[in-house]
């Protein structure tokens, strides 16, 4: 009888872990399904809430632009529920470079200012368009893709992701802000030694 109750209980608090949320304990090891769970009597509403996307993200840079991100690990709440959010501010000029999401979908929703978004199929087909204030545009999981400021003034949107941690590489940094001996670089892209030189000089990187 008392093994009986025991297993009941197991059950009980374990089912109140598992089968709800998983809290990510950034502690732990990430692995595919995403970080292990902080246990369920330490979870607090805290935890399903993130104020980080309030502020204006910081432009002054050499994008002209900010991504905030409310991925899991700045926002553990959102861990094993395969979606995540980040703000995008572009201030005038400002453009978020070639890059890709390994691990997700994207999908743009223009709250101020106009866009210039587009995406670069896997046949090297070109998708862009121009989004005002209030439009939405998505770009398929693992493709190149861009977002330029196409206004006068400073453009902010909301960007939604079906993954957690849906990863990030920009181009232009995987090809000129590492070590990458320029030999190689310049063999890679056909570009001059003058070119990969003035590129790796402004996007941080040496070689
Ligand atoms: C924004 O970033 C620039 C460059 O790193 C820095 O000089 C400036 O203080 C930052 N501004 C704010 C408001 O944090």
């Amino acid at each position: 009888m008392l093994h009986i109750l025991f297993l009941f209980a197991l059950l009980l608090s374990s089912s109140a872990n598992a089968g709800d949320f998983c809290v990510a304990n950034l502690k732990g090891e990430e692995g595919p399904a995403g970080f292990p769970c902080k246990p369920a009597a330490k979870v607090t509403a805290e935890d399903f809430a993130f104020s980080g996307l309030r502020m204006a993200g910081n432009t002054s840079n050499i994008i002209k632009a900010a991504v905030t991100p409310s991925f899991v690990a700045q926002f553990p709440g959102v861990n094993g529920l395969g979606l995540s959010l980040a703000r995008l501010d572009l201030a005038p000029g400002g453009v978020i470079p070639m890059h890709t999401h390994p691990a997700a979908s994207e999908i743009i929703f223009v709250l101020k200012g106009k866009i210039t978004a587009g995406f670069i199929s896997s046949a090297n087909n070109v998708y862009f368009k121009t989004l005002k204030k209030g439009e939405v545009m998505v770009f398929p999981q693992g493709l190149l893709h861009f977002q330029i400021n196409a206004g006068k003034y400073g453009s902010l949107a909301v960007v939604s992701f079906n993954s957690p941690d849906p990863g990030l590489q920009i181009l232009d940094f995987a090809l000129f802000g590492n070590n990458l001996p320029s030999e190689l670089v310049e063999q890679t892209t056909f570009l001059d030694d003058a070119q990969v030189k003035k590129l790796k000089g402004v996007l941080g990187g040496t070689g």
